[in-house]
């Protein structure tokens, strides 16, 4: 009897306790996967009042065309597989696994009472721009295909589905191509039934912009979009409006210049409508071009401010959100500097007046070349350290001419791995991906380390393999942060 309260008793906590949002994070699900549903949306479904999580399922040999998965979660931090939504189709003309099925969005039709999901359907060449339709009476789906057309006789390249709370009317929001006609995005109604598009609302003119959102306040309309530089982030920008129809303000970034919107790219984003508080979140993925199905998210709270007309994506390490109530607040973890650190082999510390104690360290390479962070303390439980670093491969990216190294010579690189080792245990060696970052620019990337109990733990960063060399990026400091 006494066993079977205490399980009851774990799993009532399991069930109250929110997971921390750890942006950058392995995200896995409650299987134990990596949480697979890139450039997708979030729908929170009433009826079974879940919000349920649609993306693009990439894996190892099959990053395009895998169809789209689908995941149900009570407090956007805890994700239970449902398997694929849309499930590619040998032989079909849309929904093979030849074909592009990027972007999907989901939203209920209350005329149909069915669930529609809209996507960026293409051929593998991006030559097609269609708007592709399914349906199913489950939120979990399978969803069955309709149709992909071309929404008022237009192209249709990044997707995104906006729903007006005032009145519920849906809106598609696409990118219309890379073509000098293009190069557009539209804002275009759906129809009461949700099943094709009426008319055009408005058309972001020329910007070349791509994977648009909309987040609506009580007062305004703010559209995020990203440039476009495919799979790798860039500044991400916002318009303001009073009114869908417009007029829009100009683009402005919406995160700290050149971190890259914290390295990820835009398409959706949320609004929770707590009991105490409204918050909006900024819902967007770090492409790994590397390995797609590596790919993680980056999911931020956006701070509004209506008087000045302004909308910031703010970086937190790790946030808990009640989902219930709106609030959320970011986690505090204890910093480790430079000045815990000893290095080893050709690993130093250099002048670096960006750097929290002005100096940063680097030179870390392979086994040899590392850097220690001493006096750490843990609680013997599984911890997020998150590690703060630059990592200069890209040579500028954006800043350079055409925004290639080829020209002098260099070799562009998406992102080191560092290897990371807790108190000298070299059995368990976790791999740190660290992005590429503008120079002088420091992000950081978390990691899910176990310490033991005690002030006494040692973490040893160096490098490993990243298919170029084995460099691990310089590092700024750590912050080890309260289990969850
Ligand atoms: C951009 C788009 C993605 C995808 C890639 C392909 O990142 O936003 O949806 O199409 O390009 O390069």
């Amino acid at each position: 009897m006494k066993g079977v309260g205490a399980l009851f008793a774990l799993l009532l906590t399991s069930v109250v306790q929110a997971k921390y949002i750890v942006p950058g994070g392995r995200w896995q699900d409650t299987e134990g996967n990596l949480v697979n549903a890139h450039a997708g949306c979030i729908y929170f479904d009433k009826e079974s009042e879940k919000f349920w999580l649609y993306g693009e399922y990439k894996i190892e040999g099959q990053e395009e065309g895998g169809g789209v998965s689908v995941y149900s979660s009570d407090d956007l931090g805890t994700w239970e597989p449902h398997g694929l939504a849309l499930e590619p189709v040998e032989g079909h003309p849309y929904i093979s696994t030849e074909h592009i099925i990027q972007r999907p969005k989901v939203v209920y039709s209350e005329e149909s009472g069915q669930y529609h999901m809209w996507w960026h359907a293409d051929n593998s060449t991006y030559g097609w721009l269609l708007q592709g339709f399914a349906t199913s009476d489950t939120p979990a789906g399978p969803y069955e295909f309709v149709d992909a057309v071309a929404p008022l006789g237009n192209w249709s390249q990044d997707f995104g589905l906006f729903t007006d709370r005032k009145d519920g009317r849906s809106y598609a929001l696409y990118s219309n191509g890379d073509s000098v006609e293009g190069r557009d995005v539209y804002l275009s109604s759906f129809n009461e039934n949700v099943t094709a598009l009426d008319e055009v609302v408005h058309r972001f003119d020329k910007f070349d912009l791509e994977a648009p959102t909309i987040i609506q306040t009580d007062q305004s309309y703010w559209a995020l979009m990203s440039h476009k530089t495919g799979y790798r982030p860039n500044n991400v920008v916002g318009f303001r409006a009073d009114k869908l129809e417009g007029p829009w303000s100009q683009p402005f970034i919406v995160s700290p210049l050149n971190t890259r919107t914290f390295n990820s790219q835009s398409g959706f984003s949320i609004r929770i409508d707590g009991t105490k508080k409204t918050t909006y979140l900024y819902v967007g993925d770090q492409w790994d071009s590397n390995s797609l199905w590596e790919s993680r998210y980056i999911w931020l709270p956006v701070d509004i401010n209506e008087r000045k007309k302004t909308l910031e994506v703010q970086w937190h390490d790790i946030y808990d959100l009640n989902v219930k109530t709106g609030e959320w607040r970011g986690i505090k973890g204890k910093t480790y500097t430079t000045k815990s650190a000893k290095t080893a082999g050709n690993a130093f510390k250099q002048e670096a007046n960006f750097a929290t104690t002005g100096e940063i360290i680097t030179g870390i390479y392979g086994n040899d070349s590392t850097v220690t962070f001493e006096g750490i303390e843990g609680t013997g439980k599984p911890q997020w350290v998150s590690f703060y670093y630059q990592n200069t491969d890209d040579m500028g990216f954006g800043d350079q001419p055409g925004g290639t190294p080829d020209r002098i010579g260099g070799a562009w690189q998406l992102r080191r791995i560092s290897s990371v080792v807790v108190n000298g245990d070299t059995e368990n060696v976790e791999t740190l991906f660290q992005r590429d970052t503008h120079k002088g620019i420091i992000l950081s990337t978390p990691l899910q380390l176990t310490l033991e109990k005690g002030t006494r733990n040692t973490i040893t960063v160096g490098g490993l393999d990243n298919g170029w060399d084995f460099k691990g990026a310089d590092l700024d400091r750590i912050v080890v942060y309260p289990p969850e």
